[in-house]
């Protein structure tokens, strides 16, 4: 049946920016959490009123789509596979650890797929005021203002993001891997840093204000939508050891350029991490 993308994209502004209001009315407050998989994998109320405020919402015009959302208010019905079927990708929060602390990198991110291919992205940073969206083959855009990644080339001359999970320290092996890619990058590169929000990451890829950004652990809900943005400002989206990016594998590697992609590609050698992918059971 056919999808009207023009609606699609006016309906999820519209639901974003009222989650953006919940979000920063949200903010002022203390913020209580609760744990998930471990001590430092945090959730809050909001990260739940957010995402069903979100799903509801889109629900509510879209019946028949697909919704994949982190905090599970899809239901269990809709599974995890990505399918040819349109489907909505929610994170309520990209970022929830650093909205607990009050750090200015809480994203709200939600991505459209449709025959698996990424077909619109927005990311709202309410603390910032930063609103990212990218539409396929129209390119991507901040607060309207058209965006391209920074054409960078060399990774001696790139500022690298990447993100220091701590539950992908837990295991010695993957410790190691982790902190040798680091260093390798930061010997290497211009400087590291981390936002603490995956989607953020991929923001600034896109915009310019980075140059590249990896990592092994992110969800296909933190990457949704930076996917298309990072893609359509000019950048490349790749898997980490150098094949087609794959939205269920966990696994990303955003550039401003091809050949900045495979340079990272290069340090990262066999240094690889593999985790259970989003789509097994
Ligand atoms: C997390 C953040 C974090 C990244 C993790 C994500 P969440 O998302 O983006 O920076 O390192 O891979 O899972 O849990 O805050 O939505």
């Amino acid at each position: 049946s056919h999808v009207d993308v023009d609606q699609c994209a006016v309906e999820v502004c519209r639901l974003v920016d009222r989650a953006a209001e919940h979000l920063r009315a949200a903010s002022g407050q203390m913020r209580v959490f609760e744990t998930k998989l471990n001590n430092k994998d945090l959730v809050t109320a909001t990260d739940r009123e957010i995402e069903e405020l979100l799903i509801k919402g889109l629900r509510e015009r879209f019946p028949e789509h697909v919704y994949i959302g982190e905090e599970g208010t899809a239901g269990a019905s809709t599974g995890r596979k990505l399918t040819e079927e349109p489907t909505w990708i929610v994170d309520p929060i990209d970022g929830t650890t650093n909205f607990v602390h009050g750090f200015h990198c809480s994203c709200i991110s939600v991505g459209f797929w449709l025959n698996k291919q990424p077909e619109l992205a927005i990311c709202h940073n309410p603390t910032l005021e930063l609103i990212f969206t990218a539409r396929r083959n129209r390119g991507a855009y901040l607060n309207g203002e058209p965006i391209r990644t920074s054409g960078q080339t060399e990774l001696e001359r790139s500022l690298i993001m990447q993100e220091l999970n701590a539950a992908n320290l837990e295991r010695c092996e993957h410790r190691d891997i982790l902190l040798t890619n680091a260093v390798g990058m930061l010997l290497k590169a211009h400087a590291l840093r981390t936002t603490g929000s995956a989607v953020m990451d991929m923001c600034l890829v896109a915009m310019g204000a980075a140059d590249g950004y990896y990592e092994f652990y992110p969800h296909a809900w933190d990457l949704a939508a930076g996917a298309l943005l990072v893609r359509e400002a000019g950048g490349v989206i790749m898997d980490p050891a150098g094949g087609d990016f794959d939205l269920m594998s966990r696994r990303v590697l955003a550039a401003a350029t091809p050949q900045l992609g495979n340079q990272m590609v290069q340090l990262l050698g066999d240094r690889q991490i593999y985790h259970r992918r989003d789509d097994e059971p």
